[in-house]
């Protein structure tokens, strides 16, 4: 008799080493478990997966041991496990709960497999662990607003492709999405908008009060609300990094406090499209932007854990600087030339305040443009080159080229195959310029992803090839391909949606609302 050999393991992103001897575990008796005790929620999550995949938790089950390595003798690190399935047992062995967790997702996904194939799990020995630290999501909750169980939500799709970082964009010109205690204006008007055809009417006077007319969109999140999404994340092994977004793509905010704007509270210039360039920044003359942004800050820093606080930077229409009284007189003062430097002194000065609290500041990569400030880590977007210049100065830097890692996209531009080309290390680093690339990231804008079903198809199947560039390193393109179909059968069972059609340009119902 022979016994049948699996040609690999389902699995996304795949294990860094496995050897899959052949053979199958079944689970007909059912399982029973044996974990330590500081692999409680993994157990737990575990738990739930296995009445997922229809399998029963009885005493004369087949057993699961969650093993704790004290002497990490596979080098698993901090966020490293390994999984054996033999004859007789399951065994996870794991350094940290984050590590207990990735293996658990790695057997929820076999079961999930399995279940479609009735024919239990591999028999394997798998030892993994991830090639890169920052495995990033951008959301986007500005331009489109959504709720603390859809956040939720998207943190589970996360957890099951072992992505570790959510960049929550709370705050842009679309509208502010997290209460602030001391500037309540912020939430009572900066996050609401009319809808009418995607336009701010800020004409309208008399703005109707939130829920007073369907007319109005928007939404924010309380500190409860923060405080239970940050938790969500972490029991999950996601640090949630918020972002502020200064000088530029502030319009909600200074239209809740206008005084802040480097141009007077004329309603007539608030008249813009959402995501268009701001006609309106966060004065770098006035000492009052300054105070309130650190106020700002500081709340933030009180509701999230995370060690980077990300303050934007990007795409600050710096001709408002440049017309503005108070910054050119704050330039004679600082003996800055251009307006680029005075963006420097900007950011500089809300670094020593991030820096003051034990942070450190993250910003887009624009912040590079006269002078980066002293211990910032850069997001490079617009390309590579903005990460590279930043990793030569020996600042550690995140890779998101929009080339490859936005996820706003149609599929026609930026289709999976293409997502799974995208490697955080640009050529032509050398290795200690490679040293600072923390990882890399995929954003989700959402001016035109509308709801949360939107967002899933803008997400998947694209986010299983940067889960595997930046957990696997994307050894084998073609052969991650040939997982793809096993994969979105996955999704089907777990109810969440994809994009079938990878020549869409934009969600099949997208809307302008
Ligand atoms: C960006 O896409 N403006 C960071
Ligand atoms: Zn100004």
């Amino acid at each position: 008799m022979t016994i049948p050999v699996p040609a690999r393991l389902d699995v996304v992103p795949y294990p860094a080493a496995s050897d899959i001897p052949g053979g199958f575990l079944s689970f007909e008796t059912g399982a029973q478990f044996h974990f330590h005790e500081r692999f409680a929620f993994e157990s737990g999550a575990l738990a739930s997966y296995l009445t997922e995949a229809g399998i029963q938790v009885s005493e004369g089950g087949v057993p699961i041991r969650g093993i704790h390595a004290v002497v990490d003798s596979d080098g698993l690190g901090n966020e490293g496990y390994a999984l054996e399935i033999g004859e007789e047992e399951v065994t996870l062995t794991a350094a940290s709960a984050a590590g207990m967790f990735y293996g658990v997702q790695t057997l929820r996904q076999m079961l999930i497999a399995s279940q479609s194939r009735s024919n239990g799990l591999p028999f394997c020995r798998i030892v993994d662990r991830p090639k890169f630290a920052w495995r990033g999501f951008l959301f986007d909750v500005s331009r489109h607003f959504y709720t603390v169980d859809e956040v939720k939500r998207l943190i589970d799709i996360l957890a099951l492709h072992k992505m570790n970082v959510l960049h929550w964009h709370l705050v842009d010109d679309g509208g502010w999405r997290i209460e602030i205690e001391k500037y309540p204006m912020l939430t009572k008007r900066g996050a609401w908008r009319l809808k009418k055809d995607f336009v701010w009417d800020y004409l309208d006077i008399d703005f109707p009060e939130p829920g007073a007319t369907e007319e109005v969109y928007g939404g924010f999140y309380t500190h409860d609300d923060i405080r239970e999404v940050v938790a969500y994340a972490e029991a999950r092994h996601i640090t949630v990094m918020p972002e502020i977004e200064m000088p530029g793509h502030s319009l909600a905010a200074l239209w809740s406090y206008p005084e802040l704007g480097c141009t007077p509270a004329a309603v007539e210039v608030f008249r813009t499209e959402v995501g268009m360039r701001e006609p309106n920044v966060f004065c770098a003359g006035k000492e009052r932007s300054f105070e309130f942004l650190s106020d700002v800050l500081e709340e933030v820093i009180s509701l999230f854990p995370s060690k980077y606080i990300h303050v934007g930077g990007d795409e600050v229409f710096k001709v408002l600087f440049e017309n503005c009284a108070d910054c050119r007189q704050r330039m004679i003062d600082e003996g800055l030339q251009t307006v680029d430097e005075l963006q420097s002194y900007f950011i500089r000065r809300m670094e020593k305040f991030v820096n003051s609290k034990g942070r450190i500041l993250v910003g887009w990569d624009e912040i590079l443009q006269g002078g980066l400030a002293p211990n910032a880590v850069v997001m490079s977007w617009r390309g590579v080159q903005g990460g590279l210049d930043a990793a030569r100065a020996g600042h550690d830097v995140i890779m998101t080229p929009y080339s490859h890692c936005y996820f706003d996209f149609g599929y026609d531009q930026s289709p999976t195959k293409h997502v799974a080309e995208f490697d955080p290390v640009s050529d032509g680093m050398s290795p200690a310029e490679a040293a600072h690339v923390l990882g890399g990231q995929a954003n989700l804008w959402t001016e035109y992803v509308p709801d949360f079903s939107a967002v899933q198809r803008m997400m998947l199947p694209r986010l299983a090839a940067m889960a595997e560039v930046l957990w696997t390193g994307m050894p084998d393109p073609l052969e991650f391909e040939s997982r793809l179909e096993p994969y979105k059968q996955m999704l089907d069972s777990l109810g969440f949606e994809w994009m079938a059609d990878e020549t869409m340009t934009v969600p099949e119902h997208h809307t302008s609302d």
